[in-house]
């Protein structure tokens, strides 16, 4: 099926291919990812190989105190095997625990400390993307 894909894994690798990062939203199901998750990074893995290369940054939450904490140690684990090889940015993590006690009604998160930590993450990350992508310009320049 690899040489072959079906129309639905063309169009997420093509959207994954010309993203400038990937943000990974994870539940926890057993201390790991759901099984989907892993399904759709191992088809990204394979063929054209398009995260290499390609920053990624881990947001994840869970009803209990840890937020998905083990789940996203097996995902950063898993965004470094070789077919992957995204970097992350170290430190940042985003754990968000009790997440039922932090959404409204409509499904908004309405907690002010998470959305600031999440502002501040995403505004690192932004920076140290960018200053990753000026580097492999100028590494491609030399
Ligand atoms: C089989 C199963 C295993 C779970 N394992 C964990 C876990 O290891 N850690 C955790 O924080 N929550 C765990 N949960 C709770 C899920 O994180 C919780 O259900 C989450 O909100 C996912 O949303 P969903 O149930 O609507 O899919 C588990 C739930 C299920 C159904």
């Amino acid at each position: 099926m690899e040489s072959a894909p079906p129309q639905s894994v063309i169009d997420f690798k093509g959207n994954v291919a010309a993203a400038d990062a990937v943000l990974w939203v994870t539940p926890e199901y057993n201390s790991t990812i759901p099984g989907v998750m892993a399904n759709a990074i191992d088809w990204l893995s394979r063929v054209d190989r398009v995260m290499i290369g390609k920053p990624s940054w881990i947001v994840g939450s869970s009803m209990g105190l840890l937020g998905s904490v083990k789940a996203q140690g097996h995902l950063r684990d898993i965004l470094f095997a070789s077919g992957i090889s995204s970097p992350l940015l170290p430190g940042n993590e985003a754990y968000i625990g009790l997440v039922h006690e932090k959404f409204n009604e409509q499904g908004e998160l309405n907690d002010e400390p998470t959305m600031k930590y999440l502002d501040l993450v995403a505004d690192h990350f932004v920076r140290w993307m960018n200053e990753l992508s000026q580097l492999k310009q100028l590494q491609s320049q030399t």
